[in-house]
């Protein structure tokens, strides 16, 4: 996808590759990399080494019954206090969350429910409602378009470091990771993050909501990843003072939390670009320059996420402060893909033919 960058717009310059330690998530917990006392104990686990299918089976039932082998697996783990074993990693690895099957939390469908009944005896009340939650935004990437991300940072210049991914569900770009890049995920929903931790012991997988992470500003050499969606706005009075929508806010705290000179690039929500109200994006713009953006085709999540939303891969670098604002982006492409840089409009190429749209896409 990203063969046709070329020379970057704002190379990246030496990045501060965020050496001071995170301060620990506590009290909630913090999954995987062992404390530093215990690092050199030979690692008990390692990390699941996933190629580019997806792995979540087709069908709504069969990725229910998937997800209900996964927690099954994940409940004798949690018990016995043990890394998961490579079997184990395996059908760990077919979880995809409930965002393709609301099903499992709707009563009225009596064909659910053998199913259902099987999930309320894998989880607790509170982890039973905590997972009815996230049926809104649990949809997952396709590692294809992980991996793509990691090429454009790779090309970009990353060469290592502490990078974030705000909202990591059940890790698929911390699967796709170079070994040079130092993974801290965050993800709200437990059972999500403890699957995550069983199949990548070397990341950090802070089970907390991204509104309440505290760790300094400049922390990361990147961001990575797929934010939640959603219309709705959390708490976050140092992140969010304008009570942004989630995704939004997911990438001007992102933003905030990146160093200099590092890249955001996660894939959002269309409205991130399309929303008639331009004011995250002008927060946005006055932190970072937009690099890039590809609309993904309709139906490019519909196999791993069983979701036909339309989404955005937005690629932003963080403006030091004493660098000048690139210049206003505008792309006028008919093209549903647009790039801008110093010379204008490239246009990175869609997977697909794009099709045309009536209005100009304007970034501020
Ligand atoms: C669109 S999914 C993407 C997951 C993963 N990044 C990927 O690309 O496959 C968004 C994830 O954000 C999580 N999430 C939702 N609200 C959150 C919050 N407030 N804090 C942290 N994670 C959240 C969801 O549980 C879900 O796993």
């Amino acid at each position: 996808m990203f063969d046709e960058v070329g020379d970057l717009p704002t190379p990246p310059e030496r990045i501060d590759p965020g050496g001071t330690p995170l301060p620990p998530a506590l009290p909630v917990p913090v999954l995987g990399s062992p404390p530093e006392e215990a690092r050199d104990e030979p690692a008990a686990a390692h990390d699941f080494v996933p190629g580019l299918e997806v792995l979540a089976p087709s069908g709504a039932m069969n990725r229910a019954l998937a997800n209900l082998d996964a927690l099954t697996v994940l409940n004798d783990v949690s018990a016995q206090e043990r890394p998961a074993t490579d079997a184990e990693q395996d059908t760990l690895a077919r979880w995809s969350g409930w965002g393709a099957v609301p099903q499992m939390f709707e009563p009225h469908r009596h064909q659910w429910a053998g199913a259902q009944q099987s999930l309320r005896e894998v989880l607790t009340e509170a982890q039973y409602r905590e997972a009815a939650a996230t049926t809104l935004n649990a949809h997952y990437t396709d590692p294809g378009v992980a991996r793509d991300v990691w090429s454009f940072l790779h090309a970009a210049g990353f060469t290592g470091g502490r990078v974030l991914e705000p909202g990591s569900g059940a890790g698929t770009f911390i699967g796709q990771a170079p070994e040079s890049a130092s993974m801290v995920g965050v993800e709200l929903d437990s059972a999500t993050a403890r699957i995550s931790a069983l199949l990548y012991p070397s990341a950090q997988v802070r089970n907390e909501g991204f509104e309440v992470t505290r760790v300094p500003e400049n922390s990361f050499v990147a961001t990575v990843g797929n934010v939640p969606f959603g219309k709705y706005a959390l708490h976050d009075p140092a992140h969010n003072p304008h009570s942004h929508s989630i995704h939004n806010h997911f990438i001007l705290k992102s933003l905030a939390l990146t160093a200099p000179g590092g890249y955001v690039a996660v894939l959002s929500s269309r409205y991130t670009l399309d929303a008639g109200n331009p004011r995250a994006r002008q927060e946005m713009a006055a932190a970072a320059d937009l690099v890039g953006a590809v609309r993904l085709p309709t139906g490019a999540f519909s196999r791993v996420a069983g979701t036909e939303v339309v989404t955005d891969l937005i690629v932003l670098r963080k403006r030091g402060q004493d660098e000048t604002p690139q210049a206003p982006t505008t792309c006028s492409s008919t093209r549903r893909t647009c790039t801008k840089t110093a010379a204008g409009c490239r246009g990175w190429r869609s997977w697909r033919a794009p099709r045309a749209r009536s209005k100009p896409r304007t970034w501020r």
